[in-house]
């Protein structure tokens, strides 16, 4: 056991100092500086195989790290760059009840038809309640091991004995090192539970999933302060009251962090949404003002969604930005461009934003099709419903480039889009374009081309 020295840790931003604050002088949070044992942990040492001397790079077996096995799910197999790697560490965070222990339970019984053994350990649920939902989800098999456990130490000897392919960890916060005197939950347990289990992957090659609440805003940082730690941060997504659920790599020592995963929570659990266009258009509004279509690619694959746009007179004194699916400083940014370039006396008035089917969009070339909704429900001109729009907008009113135009533009000739209208030189470089361009240089243009000026 080490020995107990302590140290303050502020359990909203993780930043460490030796005295008691009363706000901490990070993050300006109030009350949030909490005592703990100071525990140093030397993850680095075994992720040398265990001996501290250099090895020559050619020495160094080329196993472990590229061998990937897929896991059976093809939008998890996607957001992971192409699969599992042996001894990798993989943080899923997410919001409580969006779906992370059904996804995690189904991939246990994926991995168990392809041969793993897989142990699935839960800090939060009895394995009564595991079994009942397992019996939910159709899963049965001898390869999946079950221990209702807080305690981490328990979990790692459980681990060497069982040797398991395939460790999850559900959740982080529920477990507990009883090497430190902090509660469950704390950053310090969180970052000492994570920095053993990632000790015990390198070691053991056990491929690992840990589990962890986080809120919208992050409120909990807990597994926030595991990002840098683990190699690859996966984030489940989704709106309250839809179906759907998106996987984003935030990071990913293996991969690409460009990619997401797309599924759809059902009675029997999580689907996977091979088409995720088709479903995000699904219940598209046809003939209003305020709503167009626009190409997303957040990550390889061209996604289809509808931006929707509600100008009205402001309710009270000051005008409200409401913003779903997108930052609200985006919308703040491009408000004002209308405004200053074109005229559009948006500034005064409320806006609300969304984009339809809870998908949050992060890429610039969906500035576009914000603008356009906004102009079309400012002039209540409802947008031509087969033409669709990307491209990112610039301070001065410009139409930038975005990457994978022609991507874009073979998603929505395939869902029976017509016309696009998108920046210039994206147009110019297009050969051959599966449905009519309109290349435009400005926001000016783009909005006459859609008739929204
Ligand atoms: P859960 O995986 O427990 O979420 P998390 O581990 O992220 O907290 O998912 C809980 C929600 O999913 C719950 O509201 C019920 C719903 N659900 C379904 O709709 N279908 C299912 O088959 C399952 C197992 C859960
Ligand atoms: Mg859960």
């Amino acid at each position: 056991m080490r020995k107990a020295r302590t140290i303050f840790v502020c359990q909203s931003c993780g930043s460490q100092s030796p005295k008691w604050l009363g706000r901490c002088a990070e993050c300006g949070t109030w009350s949030s500086v909490v005592e703990e044992s100071a525990g140093s942990l030397s993850v680095d040492a075994s992720l040398n195989g265990g001996g501290a001397d250099p090895v020559r790079l050619t020495d160094v077996p080329p196993n472990s790290a590229d061998i990937r096995c897929a896991t059976g799910i093809g939008e998890l197999d996607r957001v992971l760059g192409g699969g599992l790697v042996a001894g990798s560490v993989t943080l899923i965070g997410g919001d409580p009840g969006i779906g992370k222990s059904t996804l995690l339970l189904q991939l246990a019984d994926r991995l168990a038809r392809v041969g793993h053994t897989v142990l699935y350990v839960s800090g939060e649920e009895s394995i009564h309640q595991i079994r009942l939902r397992a019996d939910r989800l159709g899963v049965r098999n001898d390869s999946v091991w079950l221990l209702a456990e807080t305690s981490v130490d328990r979990v790692i000897e459980a681990v060497k004995r069982h040797a398991p392919q395939t460790l999850i960890a559900d959740s982080v916060q529920t477990l507990r090192s009883e090497a430190l005197e902090s509660s469950a939950g704390s950053v310090g347990q969180v970052r000492d539970v994570a920095g053993r289990l990632m000790v015990l992957a390198k070691q053991t090659g056990t491929a690992t999933f840990l589990v962890g609440h986080v809120t919208k805003d992050g409120a909990i940082a807990g597994p926030r302060v595991l990002e840098h730690i683990v190699d690859t941060v996966l984030y489940f997504e989704g709106e309250k009251g839809h179906p759907y659920r998106v996987l984003r790599t935030v990071k990913n020592r293996f991969g690409s962090t460009q990619e997401v995963g797309v599924f759809e929570m059902k009675g029997y659990g999580l689907a996977e949404v091979a088409n995720p266009s088709e479903l995000f258009l699904a219940e598209r509004s046809h003939g209003s003002s305020g709503s167009v279509i626009i190409a997303s690619a957040e990550g390889t694959r061209p996604i289809l969604v509808e931006m929707q746009a509600l100008v009205t007179y402001p309710a009270s004194g000051t005008p409200r930005r409401t913003a779903n699916g997108i930052e609200t400083g985006r919308l703040g940014l491009l408000l004002a461009v209308l405004e200053k370039r074109v005229g559009l006396g948006v500034s005064a008035q409320d806006v609300f934003v969304n984009v339809a089917g809870g998908l949050c969009l992060e890429e610039p070339a969906a500035d576009l099709g914000i603008a356009a909704s906004v102009a079309s429900s400012w002039t209540d001109r409802p947008i031509d419903p087969r033409t669709l729009v990307f491209g990112e907008i610039g301070l001065a009113g410009e139409i930038r480039a975005v990457p994978q135009a022609e991507s874009r533009l073979r998603e929505a000739a395939a869902l029976g889009f017509t016309r696009c209208v998108l920046p210039r030189r994206n147009a110019e470089r297009v050969t051959d374009p599966p449905l009519e361009i309109v290349g435009v240089e400005n926001i000016h243009e783009a909005l006459d081309a859609l008739g929204v000026r």
